[in-house]
């Protein structure tokens, strides 16, 4: 649903007299930065969005104070954005598979199998086609700030998932993006569009079969304890878009923007350097617990789910556009 222009207006009376207040008394009334997030502390987004926390409490304490929402405990993303259009949160930093109701080229990060690392995703995230996608929403009055990782994602399920057909008939949360769908569709399983907040208890209670994530969100929301099995399939990535609202980001005095800025560039790079090491750590722990069997893909089984669910890319192919495809997929070339 796209925000009605109701909602806009008012997004825009509520940051207007939001920064008003700021500016006006920015000596004695500190800006407030809500930043709401759902996953856990220890993540890569958590972890990123305590260090933005205390860069600005470090540099600008006295003007800006950031306040750190984990859990889905201030907002799920199904509702931030909105949200953040009417001034009630300043920054968040949802999957890119979530952004589908503002801009449809953000689509292209679901596509399965289009990154084979990490530095793949590095390179055309840093490209001018990847930075040129951050301010795709800005008619709508969202600012993309930077890319920041989770990691590549790996499928759990209560079933061994060794080939495609292993997959089909089973149920699998996804997150809202029609690709996510559409992939999910190819392999003639059930794709569930639910929050975060709930793939815990839907797995526990056997209400779906299985899920996607990358390993810290399987090792800190412990799907690997409901989960007997795990694809280490690779075949997809799960990155956010650190995103504020136009309306709050470009009311600020140019200096606190700028210095605000350069913290969260440093907390993203904080925050990128984190997902490596926790793709490593996280799945090391979910090894070392045994609650889980870590199903290693052949080269031979990896390629019949590439060949399975690569024919998405076409289906999206128009809306996403066939250059920006290319691009990213070509980003794989520096390896
Ligand atoms: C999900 O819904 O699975 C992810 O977007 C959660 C997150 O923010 O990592």
């Amino acid at each position: 649903m796209k925000p009605t222009l109701a909602a806009l207006s008012l997004a825009a009376i509520t940051a207007a007299s939001t920064l008003v207040t700021g500016t006006a008394s920015a000596a004695d009334d500190p800006i407030v930065i809500k930043f709401s997030h759902v996953v856990a502390e220890n993540t890569p987004k958590g972890l990123m969005a305590q260090k933005f926390q205390e860069l600005v409490a470090e540099r600008m304490g006295d003007r800006v104070i950031v306040e750190v929402y984990p859990n889905s405990q201030l907002f799920g993303d199904d509702k931030v954005l909105e949200a953040m259009q009417l001034g009630d949160v300043q920054l968040a930093a949802p999957a890119l598979s979530k952004f589908g109701r503002y801009t449809k080229k953000l689509a292209l990060f679901d596509l399965p199998f289009l990154f084979e690392d990490l530095d793949a995703v590095d390179r055309f995230q840093q490209s001018e086609a990847g930075q040129g996608l951050m301010s795709s929403m800005e008619k709508k009055g969202l600012i993309g700030l930077g890319y920041l990782h989770s990691g590549l994602k790996q499928f759990s399920s209560n079933e061994p998932l060794r080939v495609p057909e292993d997959a089909a008939g089973l149920k699998f949360r996804i997150m809202s993006s029609e690709v996510l769908e559409a992939q999910f569709e190819a392999l003639d399983a059930t794709p569930l569009k639910k929050p975060f907040s709930e793939v815990f208890t839907l797995l526990q209670t056997k209400a779906i079969d299985g899920q996607e994530s990358p390993w810290s969100n399987t090792y800190t929301k412990k799907f690997y304890e409901v989960q007997p099995y795990i694809t280490e399939s690779n075949h997809g990535l799960l990155d956010y878009l650190v995103v504020t609202s136009s309306y709050f980001w470009n009311g600020l005095p140019d200096d606190l923007r700028a210095e605000l800025k350069a913290a969260l560039d440093e907390a993203v790079a904080y925050g990128n350097q984190v997902a490596r090491e926790k793709e490593l750590e996280d799945r090391q722990k979910i090894v070392e617990s045994g609650r889980t069997e870590i199903i290693t893909l052949s080269p031979e089984e990896r390629a019949q789910w590439v060949q399975a669910m690569k024919p998405v890319w076409k289906q999206f192919e128009d809306e996403i556009g066939a250059e920006l495809i290319d691009a990213a997929y070509a980003s794989n070339r520096g390896n």
